[in-house]
């Protein structure tokens, strides 16, 4: 029986969490798809598979925690993956949760969700958090817009192009905005709401800078002394040249949506910001490392996975 329990806790924001809570004190059950990966708390940490096909299962193991910490999402479809079935597990989550006895939900969404939007993700999202508050457990659901950190995706894969290509295209005009936020200041958020009382409270989670998005490219440019030439191109031919690289990364470096997302500025808020890190001076610390591997999304997710 753990105190709390975290979806990804070998993978990323859920790994950050998890080392927050053990170090203060409590015991974590973790869900994963991949239970072969480097797990840094061996010995303190409940490794559980996913099981969305069956609740009951997935419920045994949350009995007894008190809170209930998801991070459980997908970033683009692949194969039978689709953003139908993420929601279909993200309420079977919360219906295990519900059947558990858990007193606080701290769910994971994102900026701007919206039932009308014309991207999957962020449609998925807003009906999640209608699913998570129909369940009745009270809840925070946070939004944030994107992470920075050792193990990101979006930050690092801009620094290793930048210092693996003589060319960086940027999509349209790089005025559209980004307000990227710490994955350790995130993690500490998601603790600090799991501690609260039995309100429900919705909230953004961003990051105390906010950068176009060719300011942000040439900031981490300059960063990890990168000479690419950043040239600004058509949406259109900005994808196409990512399809074309992805083959070489076995990756699949950005969706057509991603990118219309991106352009949509939909990855900054209008509310006060929570994090407090800033990452330009982040990007000062961790220079030697950024960028230096690729990090890719397929491999990370799509290799073991329950359903
Ligand atoms: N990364 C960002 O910059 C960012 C920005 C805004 C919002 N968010 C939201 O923040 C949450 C955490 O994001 P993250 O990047 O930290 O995620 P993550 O740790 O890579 O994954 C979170 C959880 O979802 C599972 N998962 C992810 N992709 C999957 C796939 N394709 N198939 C099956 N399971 C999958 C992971 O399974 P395993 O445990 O097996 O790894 C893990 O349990 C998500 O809800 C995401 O939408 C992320």
């Amino acid at each position: 029986m753990a105190d709390a329990v975290v979806t990804g806790p070998l993978s990323f924001t859920g790994k950050y969490l998890t080392k927050l809570l053990i170090v203060s004190g409590k015991t974590v059950a973790g869900f994963t798809n991949d239970s072969s990966r480097a797990n840094p708390f061996t010995g303190q940490l409940d490794l559980v598979r996913f099981t969305f096909d069956d609740v009951d299962a997935m419920a045994s193991a949350m009995r007894g925690a008190q809170t209930f910490y998801n991070t459980y999402w997908i970033r683009y479809p692949r194969g039978e993956m689709t953003y139908e079935r993420a929601v279909e597990n993200s309420v079977a989550l919360f219906t295990a949760a519900k059947l558990a006895g858990v007193q606080r939900i701290v769910h994971t969404s994102i900026a701007n969700p919206s039932f009308d939007s014309p991207f999957g993700y962020y449609r998925g999202k807003a009906r999640v958090e209608l699913a998570l508050k129909d369940v009745g457990v009270p809840h925070s659901i946070l939004r944030p817009t994107v992470f920075f950190g050792k193990e990101d995706i979006l930050i690092n894969n801009i620094a290793w192009l930048a210092r693996h290509s003589p060319l960086f295209l940027i999509a349209g005009d790089g005025n559209y905005k980004i307000q990227p936020i710490a994955v350790e200041d995130y993690a500490a958020l998601m603790n600090e709401h799991g501690e609260r009382d039995d309100t429900s409270i919705v909230t953004d989670a961003v990051g105390p800078e906010t950068y176009s998005f060719l300011e942000l490219v040439e900031l981490i440019r300059k960063k990890v002394g990168s000479r690419a030439r950043i040239v600004r191109v058509a949406p259109r031919i900005f994808y196409v040249a990512s399809l074309l690289m992805s083959p070489l990364v076995r990756d699949t470096i950005v969706t057509w949506d991603e990118v219309r997302g991106l352009m949509a500025n939909l990855l900054v808020s209008n509310e006060p910001p929570v994090g407090r890190t800033s990452l330009r001076a982040w990007l000062s610390h961790n220079a030697g490392m950024v960028g230096v591997e690729y990090h890719s999304e397929v491999s990370r997710h799509y290799g073991k996975r329950s359903s």
